[in-house]
């Protein structure tokens, strides 16, 4: 170690923050979200000897983007969470501007973090490193340090590595923003974890027939799912359309095919993976069954997120839900993972004309919908889902000016899958061909009230609180 330790701080932190966040109105009852301080990325997900593994970018010391640190939660089953010691903290030269965002691997048995140092200079500039760490007989991580310096051709931009095995080498994807301020996908191999092969840019901005694809790609993620390459990432300054793309900064996919042997990969369009108000940095995993599991976090950078009124309570964020992903029809799915349905209470069937139907409470709901019209669902009178032949609108306040601002689904919506944890909200379209993952902080606890002269068919639960222990 050699820079001075947060941990005293991270402690006072945790202790007086902790109540304060865990009873306020808007704290989720079975999301993950920070105990205090501001959480982001996911990270590190993993499911390893019986357990799965979630860590996340988290600030302990307040709600900035400061002061990263790794957290570290696990689970059996992907409902019962407990917190686990603090994985890493940025106390070294080559980290010390923050243990950025990246992945965990089984190497032979022992848990390894692949994570970025993020370093930054007083004239503004940065460098980074990609670094390992190995779990400990504690359960805490033992820094094994810099594994990767800053790659000739990129600005300080270069982070976020994903690392997985295939055949007889480690694979490695990282966001990097190169020297024309145009964002690309690079990736890496290794024999060892250690020594590791740049083998080029695999995707990017103006490449593979994309065109001006924003100014750098973050959190990069690439699998296999049925016989595509799957690349998640998070380009950031694409233009904005009328009806997608129309978060500050946009989480997008590509399918296609990879060729290991020429570092070269085949894909088609950009497209956006979530269409609602909230998600960013989403990272996958393998389940022992094989399912490919999703996590993103619920939170945008930048844009409105600081004026969210859960920062007077000090706290910020939450993740989604795990989500199991397909493809249809070369479409990227996503479906709440089936394990959540341990957290249902009693089952609840509704028919009849949408404007009759009592409202129902929606602090903690799951419900599945289908309509024979329009339809609106008014969610507190904070998030208004309009429900047309044209597919979705998604109304919402800004939290600066006051004005109306829209999310869209275009396409014909045959059913809904809604999951509402007091202020968030995810919600599926026709078995997840698409989704809207929202936050709201309605200014009591949420009603959700349906208006309009269509037949709804509806089937609810409550969903059971969920603590981390
Ligand atoms: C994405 C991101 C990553 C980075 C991390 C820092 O939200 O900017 O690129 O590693 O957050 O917290």
């Amino acid at each position: 170690m050699t820079t001075p330790t947060l941990l005293p701080a991270i402690l006072q932190a945790v202790m007086k923050g902790q109540p304060v966040a865990l009873g306020d109105r808007h704290y989720p009852h079975w999301h993950l979200a920070p105990v205090t301080g501001l959480l982001n990325d996911p990270n590190g997900f993993i499911h390893f000897q019986g357990r799965y593994h979630l860590f996340y970018q988290w600030n302990a010391l307040g709600c900035q983007h400061q002061h990263k640190c790794w957290g570290h939660w696990s689970s059996a089953d992907l409902t019962h969470w407990q917190h686990e010691p603090l994985a890493l903290m940025p106390d070294e030269e080559y980290d010390r501007s923050g243990c950025y965002s990246g992945s965990a691997v089984d190497d032979n048995g022992r848990l390894t973090l692949c994570y970025t140092g993020n370093v930054k200079f007083d004239d503004g500039t940065r460098t980074a490193w990609q670094c390992l760490a190995v779990q400990n007989a504690e359960g805490g991580f033992d820094k094994l340090g810099p594994v990767v310096p800053l790659p000739g051709g990129y600005t300080g931009h270069v982070r976020d590595p994903k690392v997985w095995r295939y055949g007889e080498h480690w694979y490695m994807v990282l966001g990097a923003q190169d020297l024309e301020r145009q964002g690309k996908v690079l990736l890496l191999r290794s024999e060892n974890l250690w020594n590791w092969e740049n083998l080029g840019e695999i995707a990017g901005s103006t490449l593979g027939g994309l065109g001006d694809a924003g100014y750098m790609w973050e959190c990069p993620d690439l699998f296999m799912l049925d016989d595509k390459a799957i690349l998640l990432c998070c380009p950031q300054g694409v233009t904005r359309e009328e009806k997608r793309f129309l978060n500050t900064y946009p989480s997008a996919y590509l399918c296609g095919e990879l060729d290991y042997d020429q570092a070269a990969y085949h894909h088609g369009p950009l497209v956006e993976l979530d269409a609602g108000f909230e998600f960013y940095a989403p990272q996958t995993t393998l389940a022992e069954d094989g399912r490919r599991l999703l996590i993103g976090w619920m939170g945008v950078p930048d844009g409105e997120e600081m004026l969210q009124p859960t920062v007077a309570q000090g706290w910020i964020h939450q993740m989604t839900c795990p989500r199991e992903l397909s493809l249809r029809d070369g479409k990227l799915c996503q479906q709440p993972v089936r394990e959540l349905a341990a957290l249902r209470g009693e089952a609840h069937h509704v028919d009849g004309t949408a404007s009759v139907l009592s409202p129902l409470a929606a602090e903690s709901l799951e419900l599945m919908l289908e309509s024979s019209g329009d339809v609106t669902l008014n969610v507190a009178d904070t998030l208004r889902l309009d429900w047309t032949r044209d597919g979705l609108r998604l109304a919402r306040r800004s939290l600066d000016t006051g004005e109306w601002l829209y999310r869209y689904w275009q396409g014909e919506v045959k059913r809904l899958h809604m999951l509402c944890d007091r202020s968030s909200i995810e919600i599926f379209i026709n078995d997840g061909e698409g989704v809207m993952s929202s936050r709201y902080f309605p200014p009591s606890p949420a009603m959700l009230a349906f208006e309009g002269q269509a037949h709804l068919r509806l089937r609810y639960w409550s969903l059971r609180p969920c603590m981390v222990e």
